[in-house]
């Protein structure tokens, strides 16, 4: 038998010890081959989208892949292994969570709060042991997730359970196998440089790895914390609003409702990631004995560790980078309690010991809390876009890190009623990163007896038109498709930045315009008298011809812009971008069937079916008619003008923080105008990052991968 052959009959029996023996024909081999290429390749393209934040292709060249995989194992059942990317979809719903009893104890930390208690606890531990004066730190940022622990068995993950209390923690596997971030294979035993010589693209980079100069281990316990970052709990928010849905109430309770799903499938749904910190436990190898060595040894075997981790020799700088991190939170895209200072040294952290579930070797900065106590003035109602009805609280102004609140979000009726919220209540309130500041709860100990229970409004705030429920959901909405509110929050998201782009409309002038009935749609827009404009308190001739101007500008806008403003359910920019790709205008799309819509990539039979009604309605027909009598029709992708050469051909940007005159929609369109491609996410393949201020984790990842950082104005310079 040949060489080849050889070593592939040993791969069957090492990927499939236990199926039956079976003589494989030399097609059985290809399609083998096939089924490991593809696992191999969809393991890496995981590790990049998920672990290192940097896709290398787009979603839907993913999909095929998984598509191909799961078609070979649809054929070959007796060749699923629990490793293979296409077991991540969730497993049978169990009873019950079993009990696993952890490898070592699930540790805890003692707290200081600020700089002085930092250096406290250097003090108390350097005296109890002198070697701490000369100790190096490693810092990582405290994410506020749940803590987990995850077990790999000859390179295999094969069990994950919750921190319970520290001994014993219950087994949720079949829940963590569905968060993409965590490898459901890592390396085992071999170098680095065998490992290489099996593995299609590497993971290990540079020539200081610290797995190739050992054996790794063969059982390996790792822990580390899930959690869900800013943006996708506000895209998750924001969907389930839209759909009249409840919504969640904080990245944290959303993340530890779906860890402890009873149904995988459940928790798959939702956008779960993790950071791993910790080697808890390794047999049969060797791990480093350094904290910081650590975190880049499990970053080595294809673990996410954070980005925002730092080692220092002293504890002054150590503890000013905390301080700094405590400035700065915000910009974390996850929301992080404090920053964990580790002595890097984990013999000598061994050596100091524990109190009660705390190491003395560690300890956690934390930073100042972002829940505070105010009172509830009111409770207002909001109408969106689509008629729900939100119900908003007027607090008594209080400052949150650097912030006054004056409104929070109160999720919908149903939660106050759950939560006896009463005006004039003492409530908790919390603003972290970027989520709109939310009620937490009310303060019931402290009522004077003067609150007044709240009940939800039997009309329409804005036009006094009864509201309507919806069985099953838990929105409350107002259906007259005349309401006043309704519209200027339909024509206020038409002449957003995202959408037309109508410089100078803001939510005053909407709500003058529509109160003056001058606009009753949004294609009332563009036959607006300037006599009836200068007839208006507050308008003057410079006034009124800007607006017309900016309006006429955005008669020029793409069909993407058109499709996102005209506030389809479920069309937001990227899914508008989506269906400019597939068809050519406004008629080819009321065109298209529930099949057509389907059939692209990233629509589902929600937006699809939200995209033909929206179509069929006599009172969209109307718009769109009016739309095109005034000139509106447009037509195909953003195109390279001629008189623009492209000098941008064959280079990257990716665009964060805030531009100083351009929106980022703005940019990328200039960018793309000028022939180049804008991606989300920083990788070795970007040439630029257009940062602007307030740039956070992506300015921080391009700096490490020595991407050049360039401002708008070094831009528009570029491009000329
Ligand atoms: S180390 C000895 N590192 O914070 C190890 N914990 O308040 C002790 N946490 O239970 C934990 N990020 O759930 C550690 N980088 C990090 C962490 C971290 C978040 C959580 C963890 C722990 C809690 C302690």
């Amino acid at each position: 038998m040949n060489e080849f052959l050889c070593s592939h009959i040993k791969t069957f029996a090492l990927f499939a010890p236990f199926t039956k023996f079976v003589i494989y024909n030399s097609n059985m081999i290809e399609i083998r081959q096939k089924l490991e290429t593809l696992r191999e390749e969809i393991r890496q393209h995981n590790y990049h989208y998920h672990v290192l934040d940097a896709p290398i292709i787009s979603d839907g060249e993913y999909d095929r892949l998984l598509h191909e995989l799961k078609a070979i194992e649809a054929e070959h059942p007796e060749w699923i292994t629990p490793d293979s990317p296409s077991q991540r979809a969730g497993a049978p719903p169990a009873d019950k969570f079993d009990k696993v009893q952890h490898p070592g104890p699930i540790l805890s930390l003692a707290n200081a709060f600020g700089a002085d208690d930092a250096f406290a606890w250097f003090e108390r531990v350097a005296k109890l042991d002198e070697r701490v004066r000369d100790a190096n730190f490693t810092v990582e940022p405290k994410i506020d997730g749940l803590s987990v622990v995850l077990h790999y068995r000859d390179g295999i993950f094969v069990q994950g359970a919750t921190r319970g209390d520290g001994e014993i923690g219950e087994d949720i596997t079949a829940n963590l196998r569905t968060i993409k971030a965590i490898p459901l294979k890592i390396p085992v035993g071999e170098s680095r440089e065998k490992k290489e010589e099996n593995s299609q693209i590497s993971l290990f980079s540079g020539d200081q790895s610290l797995v190739s100069n050992s054996l790794i281990p063969n059982y390996l316990v790792v822990r580390g914390e899930v959690f869900i970052t800013y943006e996708d709990f506000d895209a998750l928010n924001k969907g389930l609003e839209e759909a009249g849905k409840k919504t969640y109430l904080n990245p944290r309770n959303t993340a530890a409702g779906a860890l402890r799903q009873l149904d995988s499938s459940i928790t798959a749904q939702r956008p779960l990631t993790l950071l791993i910190y910790q080697i808890v436990h390794a047999e049969g190898g060797e791990v480093p004995n350094s904290q910081w060595e650590r975190l880049n040894y499990l970053r080595e075997l294809g673990f996410p560790v954070s980005v925002d981790s730092r080692n220092f020799d002293n504890i002054e700088e150590t503890v000013k980078y905390c301080e700094n991190w405590e400035e700065k939170r915000d910009q974390l895209p996850y929301e992080a309690d404090g920053i964990v200072i580790k002595i890097d040294d984990l013999e000598l952290s061994d050596d100091l010991g524990i109190v009660g579930k705390d190491p003395r070797g560690a300890t956690a900065y934390k930073f100042p809390s972002l829940e505070v106590t105010t009172t509830l003035n009111d409770i207002n109602v909001e109408v969106g876009r689509t008629g729900v009805l939100t119900p908003k609280a007027v607090l008594e102004p209080i400052e949150i890190n650097g912030v006054i609140v004056r409104n929070a979000t109160l999720h919908n009726f149903d939660f106050i009623a759950e939560k006896d919220i009463r005006i004039g209540d003492r409530v908790l309130v919390k603003r972290a990163g970027e989520v709109i500041p939310y009620i937490i709860a009310s303060i019931t100990e402290t009522r004077s007896g003067q609150e007044r229970p709240y009940f939800p409004p039997k009309k329409c705030p804005a036009c006094e038109q009864p509201v309507e429920h919806i069985e099953g959901e838990v929105a409350w909405y107002c259906v007259n498709a005349a309401c006043p509110a309704q519209l200027i929050r339909n024509i206020q998201h038409f002449v957003s930045r995202g959408a037309m782009d109508i410089v100078g409309l803001g939510i005053k002038i909407v709500e003058q315009l529509v109160e003056e009935n001058l606009l009753g749609d949004v294609a009332d827009l563009y036959t607006l008298e300037r006599e009836k404009l200068l007839e208006l308190e507050g308008f003057k001739e410079k006034k009124a011809d800007n607006l017309l101007n900016a309006i006429a500008v955005s008669k020029i806008q793409t069909l993407a812009r058109l499709l996102t403003g005209l506030g389809i359910r479920g069309v937001g920019e990227s899914v508008a971008a989506d269906l400019t790709n597939n068809f050519a205008d406004l008629d080819a799309l009321r065109a298209a069937t529930q099949d057509n819509l389907e059939a692209i990539e990233g629509i589902g039979p929600n937006i699809a079916t939200a995209i033909v009604d929206w179509f069929l309605l006599p009172f969209n027909q109307q718009i769109l008619g009016k739309l095109r009598d005034a000139g509106l029709n447009p037509s195909g992708q953003v195109s390279v003008a001629s008189d623009q050469p492209s000098v941008f051909s064959g280079l990257t940007f990716v665009i964060t923080g805030t531009l100083p005159t351009m929106s980022r929609t703005e940019a990328k369109e200039f960018i793309q105008s000028h022939g180049g491609k804008v991606t989300g996410s920083v990788s070795k393949k970007t040439d630029y990052l257009l940062a602007g201020e307030k740039a956070g984790s992506k300015l921080t990842k391009a700096e490490g991968l020595g991407v050049k950082t360039i401002s708008e104005d070094d831009l528009r310079e570029m491009s000329v």
